[in-house]
């Protein structure tokens, strides 16, 4: 292929939105994916973005949609199981969130790439990183049997968790920090319209629940089950019925019920691979990190990293300053690990673990009432949530 200046791997969140932002400032991308458009576009990820996420998008004039249909969320509400608890997120910091599903996202910003000069391509198969500690590095791939070979000046890992970008740094200049949950999130989603105009985070002592929302017509909701529970235990009904029970009695009375479009049982985990550059390969997205999602951060993370790493190579390229890029690693971790401890936190606090016992139950009540007691709880959570400043 055509040489270019920056290759990225993968067209997730973080691979369109740097590619659009390096290419609104006139430098050459090409994004290569390894699974096809559909396929691509058929993912079904959260749904809430930070200002941060959407100005981006506006920035970038990719937001007709966004405008027309995202839904613009001043609070949301914190479940004991008998009461809810409103955060006021609107009142205590004057910003909202905008809930607008990843995969309308995704959409919109491949819709857009012909026309900026974008170029993706999908279906790459054996992808393979070369040269990052030089000055000419290189992606290999084969594309419908046929082998390429990308060479740029900069290589973007946007590959998200099992992508080969973390793994070319070697492993002896390389820090993971995990923890893996032992339960998951069970999704559903339905045409049916939501339980409620917010969402709701819920803590019951059967695991926690949630209500969200694509459109005024369409829910998404989730419970926690156990890691390696079988979906075939969950027949719609069954999981409408469990849904009510841990929402309690308000959404239960105000929940319609429907078959399921989409139903899949996602792991949780928490992971940060430090450092995110080695020479000439810069990480973004879930190839440095994943946030279990209980904050809703994955998608927004992403896109704070890549607003970090195209200022850093537009730096670069207009004015050959290489300390921005330098400092990129530095600058993403700092948010990384204040949006890693955000959703650690509203995890420990809303699930049930394996383990706990009536006192650690009760630890989380009175956490839970402290919350719906005091403003400044309110308000730590609310700016978290709405996305801490860049
Ligand atoms: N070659 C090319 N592409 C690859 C390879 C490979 N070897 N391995 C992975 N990819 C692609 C994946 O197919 C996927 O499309 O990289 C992309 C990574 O996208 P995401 O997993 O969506 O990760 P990211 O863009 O960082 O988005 C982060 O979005 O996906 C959610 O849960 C995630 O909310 C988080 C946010
Ligand atoms: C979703 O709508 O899928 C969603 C919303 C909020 C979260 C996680 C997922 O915290």
């Amino acid at each position: 292929m055509k040489p270019t200046q920056v290759a990225i791997i993968g067209a997730g969140p973080a691979g369109l939105l740097l590619g659009h932002l390096l290419r609104a400032d006139g430098i050459e991308a090409v994004i290569v994916e390894r699974k096809s458009e559909a396929e691509v576009l058929a993912r079904i990820r959260a749904g809430v973005l930070e200002r941060t996420t959407t100005d981006l998008l506006h920035r970038l004039g990719i937001d007709a949609r966004l405008n027309a249909e995202g839904l613009p969320h001043h609070g949301f509400m914190l479940a004991d199981g008998e009461r809810l608890i409103r955060i006021d997120v609107a009142a205590l910091t004057g910003q909202s969130v905008t809930v607008y599903g990843q995969t309308e996202v995704t959409r919109d910003l491949v819709a857009a790439a012909p026309a900026r000069g974008l170029e993706i391509v999908w279906n790459a198969a054996d992808l393979a990183l070369h040269g990052i500690d030089d000055a000419t590095p290189a992606l290999t791939f084969m594309r419908g049997g046929v082998a390429e070979r990308l060479d740029c000046d900069f290589i973007a890992g946007c590959d998200g968790f099992h992508g080969p970008s973390r793994i070319a740094i070697p492993a002896a200049l390389r820090q993971s920090f995990e923890r893996v949950y032992p339960f998951g999130w069970l999704g559903i989603l339905a045409d049916v319209p939501p339980c409620h105009p917010e969402l709701i985070y819920a803590n019951h002592d059967r695991g926690f629940a949630l209500a969200s929302m694509r459109s005024p017509t369409r829910s998404r909701y989730y419970i926690q089950v156990p890691a390696d529970e079988p979906i075939g235990d969950w027949p719609d009904e069954r999981l409408w019925d469990e849904l009510a029970l841990r929402l309690g009695p308000e959404a239960a009375a105000a929940m319609t019920r429907g078959p399921a479009i989409e139903k899949s049982i996602a792991p949780l985990r928490s992971f940060v691979s430090e450092p995110m550059r080695h020479g000439r390969l810069f990480l973004a997205g879930d190839s440095a990190h994943i946030v279990p999602p209980t904050g809703a951060k994955g998608m927004n993370l992403a896109a704070s990293d890549v607003a970090y790493l195209s200022e850093a190579l537009i730096a670069w390229y207009s004015r050959g300053d290489d300390g921005t890029l330098l400092d990129y690693s530095r600058r993403a971790l700092a948010r990384v690990w204040k949006s890693e401890r955000f959703s650690w936190q509203l995890t420990k606090l809303m699930h049930r673990f394996p383990g706990d016992g009536p006192f650690e139950r009760r630890m989380q009540l009175a956490e839970l009432d402290y919350i719906a007691s005091s403003t400044a709880a309110r308000m730590s959570i609310a700016e978290n949530y709405i996305g801490l400043p860049m």
